[in-house]
């Protein structure tokens, strides 16, 4: 690399204006690299306030037209949705995972006939539904792989057939995304596309959002055996390789402002469509410090989506997707 030495250089002279700094920018964010996921939940004409994040909601699926309506007329290309299933439906198998009628389907079903244009994200685990709020099956206090696998690929099938887009497996089971594929390609679905949860981390972060499904108070122990140690970063590029070879379209890292430097690494190392999830805690802490004016909101909310473009991403799932989509069609 070359640069020229001070005083004959000066970098802030690139600086000086807003034009010039339009025209060195390196990274961009645009309404493109925005997905917003969505709780929805049974009932009618319901919008209930998701205490740990203030400002998100979870709506009924008759309130989803309204619901989504700015997130379609600012150009959101995706919304990945999330089904909030009460414990009475829940079981230890998490059967309601492969009911056709079930919220995550009938959701879907209304999107598309509402917004066909609109990308809808499945996620694919079973702790919507099961009782012990686990992404699989278990088996002597254990989240066993190969039985859970064979149910995931059932449920992506079954979200496949209500329309779903994109299937994004957020379990952490091995070799779900191969045999997902298959299952997919063998009921006629070979143009649904798997977004791989595959670098996912056993992280705090996710507290919020357990919060908002009512799958917390379930959970019984942690998610240490199947999901990733946050210690690794290796490990990482194994979980994306494999995932890849067994089909994946794109791949996700999960937390995401505190795993940058895994994005970078799957960046460089892959080429491949990436992307990653500011989960809820990161939104839950943006927004407290936000409601206590010690951050600048808009500034904040875009500051902290650039990074991950910045860090090689695609695209963010943000719980502030509609908000940057605001401002940044404000700002154009
Ligand atoms: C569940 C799932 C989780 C999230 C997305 N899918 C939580 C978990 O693994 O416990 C977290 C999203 C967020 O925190 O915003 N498979």
């Amino acid at each position: 690399m070359i640069t020229g030495a001070y005083p004959l250089s000066r970098p802030r002279r690139n600086r000086f204006d807003g034009f010039t700094r339009r025209l060195v920018a390196e990274t961009t964010l645009t309404v493109d690299n925005l997905i917003w996921p969505t709780f929805v939940c049974d009932g009618s004409k319901i919008r209930t306030q998701v205490g740990s994040m203030p400002g998100v909601e979870r709506v009924s699926v008759d309130l989803l037209e309204d619901h989504l309506a700015e997130a379609v007329s600012l150009g959101i290309p995706a919304v990945a949705i999330f089904p909030i299933t009460p414990p009475a439906i829940r079981d230890a198998r998490g059967s309601e995972a492969t009911n056709p009628d079930n919220l995550m389907c009938r959701a879907t079903r209304e999107i598309k006939r509402l917004y066909p244009d609109l990308g809808v994200i499945g996620d694919v685990a079973l702790d919507p539904y099961t009782d012990h709020g686990h992404d699989g099956l278990i088996e002597n206090d254990y989240v066993v792989n190969d039985a859970s696998v064979q149910l995931l690929a059932r449920q992506a099938v079954n979200q496949a057939a209500a329309g779903v887009d994109i299937i994004a497996p957020s379990d952490m089971m091995d070799g779900r995304i191969g045999a997902i594929r298959v299952a997919l390609d063998e009921a006629g679905y070979e143009n649904t596309r798997i977004m791989s949860y595959a670098a996912k981390y056993a992280s705090a972060f996710y507290g919020p959002f357990r919060d908002a499904l009512g799958s917390g108070g379930l959970l019984k122990g942690d998610k240490k055996t199947y999901q990733m140690d946050p210690a690794n970063t290796d490990e990482a590029l194994r979980e994306v390789a494999q995932d890849l070879q067994e089909g994946a379209d794109m791949v996700m890292v999960k937390p995401g402002m505190p795993y940058l430097d895994i994005i970078r690494r799957v960046r460089d190392s892959f080429a491949v469509p990436t992307f990653a999830y500011q989960v809820s805690g990161e939104y839950a802490m943006l927004m407290a410090a936000i409601q206590n004016g010690w951050l600048d909101r808009d500034r904040a909310i875009l500051e902290s989506l650039l990074a991950f473009r910045r860090a090689g991403c695609n695209g963010v799932l943000s719980y502030f997707a509609v908000d940057a989509a605001r401002l940044l069609s404000r700002s154009a």
